[in-house]
This record gives structure tokens, C-alpha cells and sequence, in this order.
């Protein structure tokens, strides 16, 4: 088992992730922009064409040095829009970084709204210029974040994206957000590393994003384009015999995937920026919004297979207060994301390793159980969305948590829907669930809580004091109140 020399592997994921340590302008900030194309500006098409990958801004000598402007006016599906992108583009910029870098990101707000950004996933310390979701970026102004990977951060996909209440569905379903890997050089024998930014959006003949109508926030919307790294249905050239590494994230801002590939079966080795301890076959794989998978592909046979994701029955608000409202939260038809087309003789694929760099889970007993209980239900202005019975206060501390403990949290769902919970900064890990899937021996940082069951989750606070968030992934839900702090604390 073993995968042939590391400097071929080396070589080879070099030229597929791409180098691109654009070099900083004269005010020190990298754009991408100018930098050697790597975007579907030179392919424009609204289906068919190749698959392309953003620009990868990489750290050099420890540090990466961005300036993200967020801007209506975007490429996306082919053409130009009035959707939203970082630097022109949706997905934007896809940030590479390593373990111990330094990441700097000033935010440029060209919207029309207040924005900020997060970094999904990231183990960075939560207050000031870090992975601060109570930052308010008016438009017109700027902010400099700065992010210390910790050298212990794991390596894997995590992803960045707005998240200011109130308008992080709009921003998201308009085009908002990119890939941010944390990569410290080949650690698996593939011989293709592709990242998969999967969004979804409906826009009108002239390029406008659709508005969301109640319902849609409600249920939380769908779009009816499912694009790919922003492309809408593209192709996926691959060599019989190769071991690919797709580095799926569920960027939609409510749909959930479930993922397969015709013909072939997906091998998944991380959830959520996290290795899994064994590479894992599965027939499909379901990812909340918010989740990444990292899936190694091997293609085999010759001629084209479809990625799809097929229908997947989140729930629906069908029943809430017997007003008979229809909705229900999934399309009923499967939907293909790319095609993969093989070519070339049929070779034996490289073997992946039988264990994998999982980090550990964290053991108990823990100091602390929590109960939590998410709800939706009608209140004299519509729906509400809550989380023990109250709404998002941004001032209010929900949950004070002593750092250097582990807690045990058992999390409620008692509406007719899934409800995608994610947490900040600290992984989480799923001791179990009532729904079949979700635990596994993994770290992770989205788990659904199904419709009218409950999940069991441990977190260790071991580092990084501060305040944070957790909240429904289903962006609209949190829009509308659905999240919630804790503040973990020193003393
Ligand atoms: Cu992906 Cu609080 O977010
Ligand atoms: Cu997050
Ligand atoms: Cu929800």
C-alpha cells in the first residue's frame, strides 16, 4: 500500500490545486486579480464547459495577505450578473494557508448592506480583528481581519463566507463565498486535488439575483441553479486509473446534498476539515449546508458520468399551527452538478492509506450537560425561529462555558424540519443521534438535527477564550433568529 515517491505526489498536486502566490501589489494586498487566469472568464458557457477552479491565493514565508472586496456585478454561470462575488467573482478567491500562518484579510464592503466575514471552520481565536461574527462593516468601509492558524490546526477544507445578521442568506444565495484550505503539502497519494464550491441561486434573464419570498425564507431557500465552483453544469476531464481528491463544500444556503457519482462509489476520508480515522466507502453522501467532504474519486470505465445530488426530504412547515401551508423544503427530482468524462486505458488506481490522520475525540466525563431546544412556531409577527424559546440578541450571553472543559450537549428539535447546527471556532463531536448517519468517530462542525428528534454532541473548550455563535445553518433561519452565543471564559 504504499503511493510512489512523495515528490511525484508533490509535483502533481501542485499543478492541479495550482501555485498561484500571486505576488502583493504595491499596497501590499493580493487580489487575484491579474493574476494568470485560472476562472471561467475565458470559457464562458452556461453548460458543458470544463470545470475551472478560483484563483488560489497561497501564503509564502508564513503569511497571506488579501484584500476581498464585496461587490454586486459578478461572473457567474457563464456571464456577467448582478450577483454578488468577492473581487468579480462567485466563488471568490480561494485562500490557501498552512498550519502556524498568519492569514490577513481586509474586507472591502461595495455592497449596498452591511457585511463581515467568517471563517467556517476554522480553529482561530473568535474576538477583535479574529473570526468575529459581531463585526458590522457598513458599506463603503473596510476592515483588517487577522487570523493566527494555530501549527496544531488540522489540515483539510474549511470555507469563508459573510455572516451578518440579518442579511447572510441574501448574501450567500447572491454569490458570497469561498474555498479556504489549510494545506501543508501532499498528505494523501492522489494524482488530482479539485476543489467543488457547490452554490445555488436563481437569477432572472437580466442577471438578478431572486428575491426570497416569505415562504422561501420560511422553508429556507432553494435556488434553482445548482452551480459548481460557479458553473453550471460543467465537465470534469479525467485519466482512467487516477485517485482523485474532491474537496466538496455544501455552500447552498439551505440545500441539503446527497451526493453520488453514476458508476462509481465516492471514498470519503474528511468531514468537515477533519480526516475520518479509515477512508470510508459510501454510495452517497449527505452533506448540510455548511458541511465539506473530502471524497477521493476514482474513475474508472470510460464515457461520461453524472454528479448528482438527489432529492433529499429536510421537512416542511406543512404542519406548523395547522395553517396548511404546503411547503416543502426539497425539490423531487434529482439534479446533476457535473459531468465526469474518463479517458485513457484502464489502470489500477493508487491505493489510499488503511488509517488516516484523524485527530483524536475528545473523551469525557465532561464538567458540564446542556440541554438546547430548537423551535419554530408563530408569534404576532409571523414565524419565529428560536432557540430555547428566543430569538438571536447579539448582546445577550446564552451560554457561559468555563474554558478547559469538555461539555456534553444534547440538542432538541422540536419543529417539523431539520435544522443544520453549526458552532463556531470549536469542533464538535456527535455521540450520537436519532437519525441514521450522523456519528462517526470524527470531528466535525454542522450536524442536522432531524425534524422532532434530538443529537448528542461533546465539545471540548480547550482553547481559545472569547465569544462566539452557534445556529441554524439554514441560512434564512438564522436570518431570522435561530442562533444564539456562548462566551467562553477564562476564569
Ligand atoms: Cu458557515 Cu456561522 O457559519
Ligand atoms: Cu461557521
Ligand atoms: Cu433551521
Amino acid at each position: 500500500m504504499t503511493a510512489g515517491p512523495i515528490s511525484r505526489r508533490r509535483a502533481l498536486a501542485l499543478i492541479t490545486l495550482g501555485t498561484a502566490s500571486v505576488a502583493a501589489g504595491a499596497a501590499g494586498w493580493v487580489t487575484g486579480l491579474g493574476a494568470p487566469a485560472v476562472r471561467g472568464h475565458l470559457l464562458p458557457g452556461p453548460a458543458g464547459q470544463l470545470l475551472t477552479q478560483p484563483t488560489v491565493l497561497a501564503s509564502r514565508g508564513g503569511v497571506l495577505r488579501v484584500r476581498l472586496t464585496a461587490a454586486a456585478g459578478a461572473w457567474l454561470a457563464g456571464r456577467h450578473t448582478r450577483a454578488l462575488g468577492f473581487n468579480g467573482t462567485s466563488p471568490g478567491p480561494t485562500l490557501r494557508v498552512r498550519p502556524g500562518d498568519l492569514l490577513q484579510v481586509q474586507l472591502v464592503n461595495q455592497l449596498d448592506q452591511p457585511t463581515n466575514l467568517h471563517t467556517h471552520g476554522l480553529h482561530v481565536a473568535p474576538e477583535d480583528h479574529g473570526d468575529n461574527p459581531f463585526v458590522t462593516i457598513d458599506p463603503g468601509a473596510s476592515f483588517d481581519y487577522s487570523y493566527r492558524i494555530p501549527a496544531t490546526h488540522p489540515t483539510g477544507t474549511f470555507w469563508y463566507h459573510p455572516h451578518h445578521h440579518g442579511h447572510v442568506a441574501d448574501q450567500i444565495f447572491g454569490g458570497l463565498a469561498g474555498a479556504l484550505l489549510v494545506d501543508d503539502g501532499p498528505d494523501l497519494p492522489v494524482t488530482r486535488d479539485r476543489m467543488l464550491l457547490v452554490m445555488d441561486t436563481t437569477l432572472d434573464a437580466a442577471g438578478h439575483v431572486a428575491t426570497a419570498s416569505a415562504m422561501d425564507r420560511m422553508i429556507g431557500r432553494e435556488g434553482e441553479l445548482v452551480l459548481l465552483n460557479g458553473q453550471h453544469q460543467p465537465h470534469i476531464a479525467s485519466t482512467a486509473g487516477g485517485a482523485e481528491r474532491w474537496r466538496v463544500i455544501n455552500g447552498c444556503t439551505s440545500r441539503v446534498l446527497a451526493l453520488r457519482l453514476d458508476g462509481h462509489q465516492l471514498t470519503q476520508v474528511a468531514l468537515d476539515g477533519h480526516f475520518l480515522p479509515a477512508p470510508a466507502d459510501r454510495d452517497r453522501v449527505v452533506l448540510a449546508p455548511g458541511n465539506r467532504a473530502d471524497l477521493i474519486v476514482r474513475p474508472t470505465g470510460s464515457g461520461q458520468f453524472g454528479l448528482v445530488t438527489d432529492p433529499y426530504d429536510r421537512g416542511g412547515a406543512g404542519m406548523m399551527g395547522g395553517m396548511g401551508m404546503g411547503g416543502r423544503a426539497t425539490g423531487n427530482r434529482p439534479i446533476t452538478l457535473a459531468t465526469l468524462t474518463i479517458t485513457g486505458p484502464a489502470a489500477p488506481p493508487p491505493s489510499l492509506p488503511a488509517s488516516l490522520p484523524a485527530p483524536p475525540t475528545p473523551q469525557g466525563p465532561p464538567s458540564a450537560h446542556r440541554q438546547l431546544s430548537f423551535a419554530m412556531g408563530m408569534g404576532p409577527g409571523g414565524m419565529r425561529f428560536t432557540i430555547d424559546g428566543r430569538g438571536f440578541d447579539p448582546t445577550r450571553d446564552d451560554h457561559s462555558v468555563r474554558l478547559g472543559t469538555i461539555e456534553d450537549w444534547t440538542i432538541t428539535n422540536t419543529s417539523p424540519m431539520d435544522h443544520p447546527f453549526h458552532l463556531h471556532v470549536w469542533p464538535i463531536h456527535v455521540l450520537s443521534a436519532s437519525a441514521p448517519g450522523a456519528p462517526g468517530a470524527n470531528l466535525q462542525d454542522v450536524v442536522l438535527i432531524p425534524a422532532r428528534g434530538s443529537v448528542r454532541l461533546r465539545i471540548p473548550f480547550t482553547d481559545y477564550a472569547g465569544r462566539s455563535v452557534f445556529h441554524c445553518h439554514i441560512l434564512d433561519h438564522e436570518d431570522a433568529g435561530m442562533m444564539a452565543t456562548v462566551n467562553v471564559h477564562a476564569t
